[in-house]
């Protein structure tokens, strides 16, 4: 199958979050099978040109009452023979940092234009290659443009027997804006209306896809039932359930090339299964000392990588006076690393317990290398989200053998096991009820495993290290979708 991948994000070329490996990571996984896989999407500022190959020509791409000029370059993905991907280069809306905002002004109001300029580009993209896709399968708000032109625009000529798939990596985004760019995204008017596209008299791109696209997917089953709710569905449950048929939940799986504990080139000592303690003990004192912590294997060391942002459940562990970060540092013989940048009170915090805590030590920003080591060099993963499609990070932590602590929602409810006291079965500990109070008490319960059931402990490293999330079985899922859906259109 010829697949065209759709998306504001691609690692390792740009990424703001999961998003980004997911993309490659599916990519990857399907041009493995021996799918003509490609992706589009934006050069920003930060890819280097040099690094690219130009595609002759200029490409002009309509976008409504307008036509932007546009350059493309090409590389392939790293580690790959055959994977190429393009980036649309346009000054004047990629030449800048950030891919959806800077952190003063986090969301461009020229997005729509931008994004507008990604899809209906991916369709000019097609025609200067001459190779038309059987899929497109675009990724999350940004890019949700695309199943909209393919429908109603494009399905012709060579997109005539092409389908759409869209994959909600997180509802939470649904790239609202106001209507007068509406002419600028190349839809006719016609479709602006309460059951279309029209939002409270806005333009809503992720409700658009939901609507246009042939199937849907998201990131795990939990979550596919759970957007299907007033509770999850963000406004959209009721578009959602009126295409469950259409809607499938296919959990992401992990980039074992990139993470994984015997191979993993970021961190001082890599380890397997078999040798997890003396592994961890290493990558642990890496870590302590990095950090500026005390340097002692008795003391369980937590760990969070995160965006900081509501999502995550940051309010209840870091808020002023309320989070439970404080008094869990203050009162229990443990440790804590966070490594994380977004919402600016937040990272003020983090800088505050920083000063308070001799336990405790937050790093801000974005830093690929401390958060492989992170996951190394941890105990255990504190990831206590209010709601998570599919979270990856408690995947890597898993494979790394460091015990998530999770909240029971989307992907998080499906690849973590509760520790069970009596037996020691699990692969981690699980809270239902969000409040700084609960993740007191989990986090403490962790504690306790820690310094009174060491068997135990060491056990559940061993399961959860024995996890499979390799891609193949995500990626196989997603070929039967591709296949069923093509058969609609041929
Ligand atoms: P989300 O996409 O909602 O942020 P995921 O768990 O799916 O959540 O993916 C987050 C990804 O971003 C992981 O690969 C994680 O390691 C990475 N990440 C998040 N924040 C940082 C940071 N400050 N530094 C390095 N990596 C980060
Ligand atoms: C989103 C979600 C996250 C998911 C990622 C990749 O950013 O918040 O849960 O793992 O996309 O699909």
């Amino acid at each position: 199958m010829r697949i065209l991948m759709v998306s504001a994000e691609a690692a390792p070329f740009a990424k703001t979050g999961g998003l980004a490996d997911a993309v490659s990571a599916l990519s990857i996984a399907l041009s493995k099978l021996g799918h003509d896989v490609r992706i589009v999407m934006p050069r920003y500022y930060k890819i280097d040109r040099a690094k690219l190959t130009k595609l002759e020509g200029p490409m002009g791409v309509p976008c409504g009452y307008t036509e932007e000029w546009t350059a493309v370059y090409t590389t392939n993905m790293p580690g790959t023979e055959k994977l190429p991907v393009y980036f649309i280069d346009n000054e004047k809306c990629f030449g800048r940092d950030g891919v959806y905002g800077v952190p003063s002004d986090p969301d461009f109001s020229d997005n729509p234009f931008r994004f507008s300029l990604l899809c209906n580009g991916a369709f000019q993209l097609c025609r200067k290659l001459d190779w038309y896709p059987d899929i497109i399968h675009a990724h999350d708000w940004s890019a949700a443009l695309a199943p909209v032109l393919l429908r109603f625009n494009e399905r012709h000529g060579g997109f005539a027997h092409t389908a759409s798939v869209f994959t909600i990596h997180n509802l939470g985004y649904q790239g609202v804006y106001s209507k007068h760019s509406y002419p600028l995204l190349g839809i006719d008017w016609q479709h602006f209306y309460s059951a279309g596209f029209e939002d409270y008299d806005r333009i809503n791109f992720l409700k658009s896809g939901l609507i246009s696209s042939d199937v849907l997917t998201t990131v795990s089953p939990t979550y596919a039932r759970e957007i299907q709710t007033p509770e999850g569905g963000f406004g959209l449950d009721g578009i959602l359930r009126s295409r469950s048929g259409d809607l499938r939940g296919i959990l992401n799986g992990v980039d074992t090339e990139v993470w994984n504990p015997s191979k993993d080139t970021c961190i001082p000592k890599t380890y397997t299964a078999r040798t997890v303690a003396s592994g961890k003990a290493a990558n642990k004192k890496a870590l302590q000392e990095q950090m500026g912590l005390e340097v002692n294997p008795d003391i369980p060391l937590f760990g969070i990588v995160t965006r900081l942002v509501d999502q995550k459940g940051i309010a209840e562990l870091f808020a002023p006076t309320y989070g439970s970060t404080y008094s869990m540092c203050a009162n229990m013989r443990m440790q804590m690393v966070v490594l994380g940048s977004g919402e600016s009170w937040c990272e003020n915090e983090l800088r505050t317990l920083n000063n308070s805590l001799s336990n405790f030590c937050a790093y801000i920003g974005y830093n690929e290398k401390l958060s492989h080591l992170i996951e190394a060099g941890s105990d255990f993963f504190l990831m206590p989200s209010h709601y998570e499609p599919c979270g990856l990070n408690q995947m890597y932590s898993l494979l790394y053998g460091t015990l998530p602590i999770v909240r029971r929602t989307g992907g998080l409810a499906d690849t973590v096991q509760n520790y069970n006291e009596a037996t020691g079965e699990g692969t981690g500990f699980i809270l239902d009820y969000l409040s700084p109070n609960s993740l007191y008490d989990t986090v403490g319960w962790a504690v306790y495993a820690w310094y009174n059931k060491k068997d135990h402990i060491a056990q559940m490293r061993k399961r959860a290290m024995a996890q499979n999330f390799g891609w193949d079985v995500s990626a196989k899922q997603y070929v039967d979708l591709y296949e069923s859906v093509l058969k609609r259109f041929n």
